[in-house]
């Protein structure tokens, strides 16, 4: 599942290689690739050879891993952004010092992304986990401000049957390698709890995956259900932990307080817990942003922060976009913050910030990536945003995918890690 940075054999002496990767030189167990010989470009995950690579694949991926982080002279930097790093490696960040941090331009925030990238390369080595979103209904029945799938919008509407829904997650897991799918869809009483449950368990029959639900709001009873048939995970943002704020984008019944309490609920009961916010919500503060980052440490083990895009046909279509700089610092801060969660770069991201900001993500210190894997007739329906599609990332694919019980493996017990901390 996870992509590893590739490197080069220099010598083999037994079950043991040293190889030289674009930044160090260490010892790995070869014993997996017998017919590895000195020179030989190599993939490896947490000092196990996964696979033999041509050198052209290998300057590839480096490519797309390379820090190119410019150096910073310390004179650039001022004595309050010295004393925040520091503190951060001691001690959890206070709110006003996130805010500080949201705030940096220049030489700092510069500076606060390579921190952030050590940070990230420290703890997790070079893990770059593929995530697969099918978005299986675009019926919703609440009137989220923001949405463009909200129920007053006259979006055509599609739902997947479940065996389409159960076909694509096999499919994605078995011919492609992923080893974690999101199940997503506007809140759809249509989808039962009995037909929800009988979908996971279908896919769990079949394909050995990570499964996480982002349905909206269901009773705690049913996602106690739906743990049973074979979810791990939930993705539901709490979207600001402004109460005004939430109360202003939010009608139908929905609150805060609720929100926030049901992910606590979730967590409390072994689910895995993805959640955010929307960053550029109008009349959002970085003091709002500094509040919801610091919700992150006790909610989640992925946060799932993205950038408002206005949508036609909701009240907020002439709104101005978020800032997708200010996501790549929130990246930088959760990184700092949480050194080992899971930080995808989101796909409205990559709507707003165009074709490099996947790579600055990932050199902020974010460790995970969504692929759209809907089927190709849906995908124009499923319109939160005005979204911008991109061909299936084939190199990414290729080698970020492990279709190997291996990678399974290596991905549980990261999860089970991040899980238990
Ligand atoms: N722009 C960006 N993200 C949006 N979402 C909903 N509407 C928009 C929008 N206009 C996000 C919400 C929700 C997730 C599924 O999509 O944060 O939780």
């Amino acid at each position: 599942m996870c992509l590893t940075i590739p490197a080069q054999i220099t010598e083999i002496t037994g079950s043991i290689a040293t190889i030289r990767d674009y930044n160090s030189t260490k010892k790995i167990n070869i014993s997996s690739l017998p017919q590895a010989k000195p020179q030989d470009w190599i993939l490896y995950a947490t000092d196990v050879a996964i696979k033999i690579i041509s050198s052209e694949e290998a300057f590839e991926i480096i490519d797309l891993l390379e820090t190119q982080h410019p150096i910073i002279p310390e004179s650039e930097l001022s004595n309050q952004y010295k004393e925040i790093i520091t503190a951060s490696h001691f001690r959890k960040l206070e709110k006003n010092e996130i805010e500080f941090l949201l705030n940096l331009t220049g030489s700092e925030e510069q500076a606060l992304y390579a921190e952030a990238d050590v940070i990230r390369k420290t703890n997790l080595k070079d893990f770059i986990c593929i995530h697969g979103i099918i978005e299986f209904s675009n019926y919703c029945q609440n009137d989220c401000a923001y949405c463009g799938i909200n129920k007053n919008c006259t979006e055509t509407r599609y739902r997947m049957t479940p065996q389409e829904i159960i076909n694509s997650a096999v499919n994605a897991v078995n011919n492609k390698g992923y080893k974690l799918l999101v199940l997503q869809s506007g809140e759809d009483p249509y989808f039962t709890d009995e037909i929800i449950e009988n979908i996971l368990v279908e896919i769990k029959k079949a394909a050995q995956v990570f499964i996480f639900l982002s349905i909206g709001e269901r009773p705690l009873e049913s996602y106690l259900k739906f743990k049973k048939a074979g979810a791990s995970g939930v993705l539901l943002r709490f979207e600001t932990s402004n109460q005004d704020l939430f109360n202003q984008f939010h009608g139908n019944g929905k609150s805060l307080t609720n929100r926030l309490n049901l992910l606590k609920e979730l967590k409390q009961n072994g689910y895995f817990i993805a959640t955010g916010s929307l960053v550029g919500l109008p009349g959002q503060t970085m003091a709002d942003l500094a509040d919801d980052i610091l919700q992150i440490d006790k909610l989640a083990n992925m946060a799932s922060f993205g950038p408002f895009i206005p949508s036609a046909n909701t009240s907020l279509s002439e709104a101005t976009p978020g800032d997708p700089n200010l996501i790549l610092k929130i990246i930088a801060i959760l990184r700092l913050i949480s050194r080992s969660a899971r930080i995808p770069v989101v796909t409205a991201l990559e709507t707003l910030g165009g074709s490099t900001i996947r790579k600055q993500a990932l050199l902020a210190g974010a460790n995970a990536l969504m692929f759209n894997l809907t089927p190709a007739k849906y995908r124009q329906l499923y319109k939160i945003y005005p979204n911008k599609y991109f061909e299936e990332d084939t190199l990414w694919e290729k080698y970020g995918l492990y279709k190997s019980e291996k990678s399974y493996e290596m991905l549980s017990e990261r999860l089970e890690e991040e899980l238990n901390k």
